[in-house]
C-alpha cells in the first residue's frame, strides 16, 4: 500500500477500508508516514467527508494507537460526560461527585483552556495543591474509593491524536465531522467508559456556531459510539451566552460549590442536572430523564455530592481548608468593572467575546504553552433578560495584569447589547441525541 494512492482515494471520495485508515494513522504514529501526507489526507476527508464505517475504523485504529485505562476489579457503572467546550461551563466539577453520589463511578479525563474555551484542568489546578497528573495506579485508587476521579491524558492515551489535532490545527482541517468525532470518541473510549453523555455546544462562545452543525457532530458521536458498543445520549446545548455567573479559574470553582450546596444559577444548574440525569439513565440508576433529574436533585439536598468533592480535593492534594478559607476573596488586585451603557434590557452577552476577553486576563490561553491565572476572570452582576440603568454594575474584572485588563475591557463592554425590551428566551436545551 502507498500512502498517496490513500489521498488520492479519498480525494476522488471513495470510501476508504479500515487496513487503508489503519495504514495511515499507524504509519503516521510510528513515523513512517510523514506530515505532509496525512495533512494532504484531512484535506481529503475535510472536502469529501467519511462513511460511518470509515469514521469508526478512524476511531477505532486511533483507540488502539495507545493504551486503555483498565478497570478491571472496579465495580461500575462507569458513565462519564463530555463536552464541546464552552464559556463559564464548569458543570465538570459538580457532575462527578453529582452522579459519584448516586453511586455512579465517573472515570473523568480533561482538557485544558484553549482559545476562547476554558478546561477543566485549568479550573481545579486553581484548587491550592490540587494534581491533575496522576498516575494510572492512582487514578485507579481514587475512582475506586470516591466514585470519580479528575486526571489530564496520559501520554500513552491516544498518541495518534495528539499528533494528529496538532497537525489539523495548522493546516485548517480541524473543522471536520468525522475527525472531530475520531479525535473526541477515541479519547473518551480511552477512559473506560461504559457510557458517555455529550454536550455539544453550538453559539458564539461554541466550537460549533450553527446548531445544524452542533447536531451533526452529535449524531456522527452517538452512531460512532454505539458502532463502538458504547451507550450514547448527545444533548445539543446553548453557548450563546457564558453559562452560570463566573468566567475564570478559581471562581469557576467557586461556583461550583454554590451549586453543590444548592445556590448555583439557574441556567448552570439547568444544564447541569439535564446532564446528570441522563448520565443516570445511562448508568441504570433511572428509568428516564425526569426520574434521573429528581434522583440528582434528591442528592444535592442531602449534601453528600459536596462531601464527595472536598473527599476527591483532599484525595487529589488539595488543600480543603485552604480552598473554604480563599472562597470569595482569592481575586487578583487588578480589578475593573464594566457598567451599562444605557438604560433598557441587556438582551445578548456574547460568550466568545467575554471567552476571547479571558485570554487577555489571564484565564485561557492561545497557545498551548501559556501559563493561566488562578485569581483572573470575570463575575456577572447581571446578565441576558435584565433591566438596567445607564451606568449599573454588569461584571466585575480582574485581570493578572494590568495590560490584559485594559485589551478585555472593551471586548467585554462590546459583549454585551442592550434592547428597549427584554429578549426573546432561548431553550438552554435544543434536543436530546440518541438514548
Ligand atoms: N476537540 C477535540 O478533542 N478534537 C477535535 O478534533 C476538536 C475538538
Amino acid at each position: 500500500m502507498r500512502a498517496v494512492d490513500v489521498i488520492m482515494d479519498k480525494r476522488a471520495g471513495k470510501e476508504l477500508s479500515r487496513e487503508a485508515i489503519e495504514f495511515l494513522v499507524g504509519g503516521y504514529v510510528s513515523g513512517a508516514i510523514p506530515d505532509y501526507q496525512i495533512a494532504a489526507w484531512a484535506m481529503a476527508v475535510f472536502f469529501r467527508g467519511m462513511t460511518a464505517a470509515e469514521t469508526a475504523a478512524l476511531t477505532t485504529v486511533m483507540l488502539r494507537s495507545g493504551s486503555v485505562m483498565d478497570l478491571a476489579g472496579i465495580p461500575g457503572p462507569f458513565v462519564d460526560k463530555h463536552s464541546t467546550g464552552g464559556v463559564g461551563d464548569k458543570t465538570s466539577l459538580i457532575i462527578a461527585p453529582l452522579v459519584a453520589a448516586l453511586g455512579i463511578r465517573d472515570p473523568m479525563m480533561s482538557g485544558r483552556a484553549l482559545g476562547h474555551t476554558g478546561g477543566t484542568l485549568d479550573k481545579l489546578e486553581a484548587i491550592p495543591g490540587y494534581r491533575t497528573d496522576l498516575t494510572a495506579a492512582e487514578f485507579r485508587a481514587i475512582l475506586a474509593r470516591d466514585g470519580f476521579a479528575m486526571t489530564g491524558q496520559t501520554t500513552d492515551i491516544v498518541p495518534a491524536d495528539r499528533l494528529m489535532y496538532a497537525l489539523r490545527d495548522v493546516t485548517a482541517t480541524v473543522e471536520s465531522i468525522p475527525l472531530i468525532t475520531g479525535s473526541i470518541l477515541s479519547k473518551k473510549v480511552a477512559e473506560g467508559a461504559d457510557a458517555l453523555v455529550f454536550d455539544v455546544k453550538y453559539g458564539s462562545g461554541a466550537f460549533m456556531k450553527r446548531s445544524e452543525d452542533a447536531q451533526a457532530l452529535a449524531e456522527s458521536l452517538v452512531h460512532t459510539g454505539a458502532a463502538m458498543g458504547k451507550k450514547i445520549i448527545a444533548l445539543l446545548t446553548d453557548m450563546d451566552e457564558p453559562l452560570g455567573n463566573m468566567v475564570g479559574n478559581f471562581l469557576e470553582v467557586e461556583e461550583s460549590l454554590d451549586c453543590l450546596e444548592g445556590k448555583g444559577p439557574a441556567d448552570l444548574m439547568t444544564v447541569t442536572l439535564e446532564l446528570a440525569a441522563r448520565m443516570a439513565v445511562l448508568g441504570g440508576k433511572a428509568a428516564d430523564a425526569a426520574e434521573g433529574r429528581a434522583r440528582c436533585e434528591e442528592a444535592l439536598a442531602s449534601g453528600a455530592p459536596r462531601q464527595l468533592f472536598l473527599k476527591n480535593v483532599e484525595s487529589q492534594g488539595g488543600d480543603v481548608e485552604k480552598l473554604l478559607a480563599l472562597r470569595g476573596t482569592y481575586r487578583s488586585e487588578i480589578c475593573g468593572e464594566v457598567r451599562a451603557a444605557s438604560d433598557g434590557y441587556i438582551t445578548r452577552i456574547d460568550a466568545g467575546e467575554v471567552g476571547r476577553a479571558g485570554v487577555d486576563l489571564g484565564v485561557g490561553r492561545n497557545r498551548t504553552e501559556d501559563r493561566v491565572s488562578p485569581t483572573a476572570g470575570v463575575q456577572f452582576h447581571k446578565k441576558s433578560g435584565a433591566a438596567v440603568r445607564r451606568g449599573d454594575r454588569i461584571m466585575t474584572v480582574w485581570g493578572r495584569d494590568r495590560p490584559g485588563l485594559d485589551a478585555a475591557l472593551p471586548l467585554l463592554e462590546r459583549a454585551v447589547t442592550y434592547g428597549e425590551a427584554p429578549p426573546e428566551v432561548h431553550p438552554l436545551i435544543l434536543r436530546q441525541i440518541g438514548g
